[in-house]
């Protein structure tokens, strides 16, 4: 039995009012990781899958593995290097908005465990990107704290912005990836987070493609300015909208930008039986899972070959094979919190061990397989 499955009870009962205290002790510890190299060794020893047949790169960047931490956790880009030791493919920092801000008053994280689920109406809560941009640079000195594996660095709106007042709201995102987009390997425009009023209005493909115009030309300025490579542009959806206002969206994604990510919390309760599911805010988590799959199912018949699809929403070792059939990555973050420490290595065995069984020789022949109809056991 799994250490964390010991202590797990433990940790949900000392943290029963208020969720996030788990957080705040998950993001000290794996801090603490970061900074004492042999413990970050020893743990990337036992976490880490290193194998080329789970290597992939897009657009100029290689992604170990094709599992990521999602945004939402390492929020102002603290424990880079703690996270890179439990053995993620890469890392999504943010939401950073350009103000710091407090977020919503607390609680404001629910557990719902019969469900593997989270409720969280956070807000956006953020240091805000100068400091962030401080954060990161202090780590990229120190080189043993910087992470080894793709950073993402997901923006977003302050929430004191007016969101019917578009100019302004560009003019906040571009704030924020002045300061922050040298740190990136890939940037994210976050307009899908269901606790920032109006932020969601920004896929509506109008505003989205005046949003994405804006954040292409800015990244082509800064790219050339620092000497560096013009990193990928993603769009992090939401799944609460129409089928036919994402396949919308996705054009509009196609123009401008590399690929998108999908999905974020949802606002929608279905399938829910915890008394917690009564909480405002976005869910996360297992229900997510059959909804996002089959959108990646539905958007990957029709979009470009080379623009990325990263999957999100309830990802977990008994599901990824599934997500990596229509998705190139994929992304998890409550996951973390049921499965424990390990689950990013428990999904990489479980892949490498499925493309071993198959005599595959990387992740992209699932999806040849799967559209031949030879999609291979998985024997999990
Ligand atoms: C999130 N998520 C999120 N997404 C985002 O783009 N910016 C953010 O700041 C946050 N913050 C955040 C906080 C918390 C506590 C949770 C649980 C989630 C959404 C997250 O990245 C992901 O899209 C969803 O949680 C679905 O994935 P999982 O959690 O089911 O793996």
């Amino acid at each position: 039995m799994k250490t964390y499955n010991l202590i797990k009870p433990l940790i949900f009962r000392l943290t029963a009012k208020d969720a996030e205290i788990a957080h705040h002790w998950g993001i000290r510890y794996l801090e603490a990781v970061s900074k004492i190299n042999w413990l970050s060794g020893r743990i990337a020893q036992r976490h880490c899958v290193y194998d080329r047949r789970l290597e992939q790169t897009f657009h100029g960047v290689t992604f170990p593995n094709p599992v990521g931490l999602a945004a939402g956790f390492s929020k102002n880009g603290e424990a880079l290097a703690g996270i890179t030791a439990y053995g993620f493919g890469f890392i999504e920092v943010g939401t950073v908005p350009f103000l710091a801000q407090p977020g919503n008053p607390r609680p404001r994280l629910f557990r719902l465990p019969s469900e593997q689920s989270l409720i969280n109406r956070m807000g956006f809560n953020s240091q805000g990107a100068p400091a962030v941009s401080d954060r990161l640079s202090q780590l990229e000195t120190n080189q043993t704290e910087w992470p080894v594996i793709p950073i993402g660095i997901n923006l977003g709106k302050s929430k004191s912005v007016d969101d019917s007042d578009i100019n302004a709201v560009v003019a906040d995102y571009l704030s924020a990836q002045r300061l922050l987009q040298r740190y990136a390997d890939y940037l994210v425009v976050n307009v899908s987070s269901p606790n920032t009023p109006g932020l969601r209005s920004y896929q509506e493909p109008k505003k989205l493609s005046v949003l994405l115009n804006a954040v292409r030309e800015e990244s082509m300025v800064l790219a050339d300015k620092a000497g560096r490579p013009v990193p990928p542009l993603f769009v992090k959806f939401t799944f609460d909208i129409e089928p036919s206002a994402l396949d919308d969206a996705l054009s509009v994604v196609v123009e401008y930008g590399q690929g998108m990510i999908g999905f974020n919390t949802t606002v929608s309760r279905d399938g829910v039986t915890d008394p917690k599911g009564k909480e405002a805010g976005g869910l996360s988590g297992a229900l997510l899972a059959e909804r996002s799959l089959e959108l990646h199912c539905h958007i990957s018949r029709y979009l470009p070959k080379d623009f990325v699809r990263i999957a999100v929403g309830g990802v977990d070792p008994t599901n990824v094979r599934e997500f990596l059939k229509y998705a190139h990555l994929t992304q998890l973050l409550t996951s973390w919190v049921y499965w424990g420490p390990s689950v990013a290595l428990d999904c990489n065995q479980l892949l490498l061990w499925m493309l071993k069984r198959n005599r595959l020789s990387s992740l992209s022949q699932l999806v040849i397989l799967e559209k031949m109809g030879l999609f291979p056991a998985s024997g999990y």
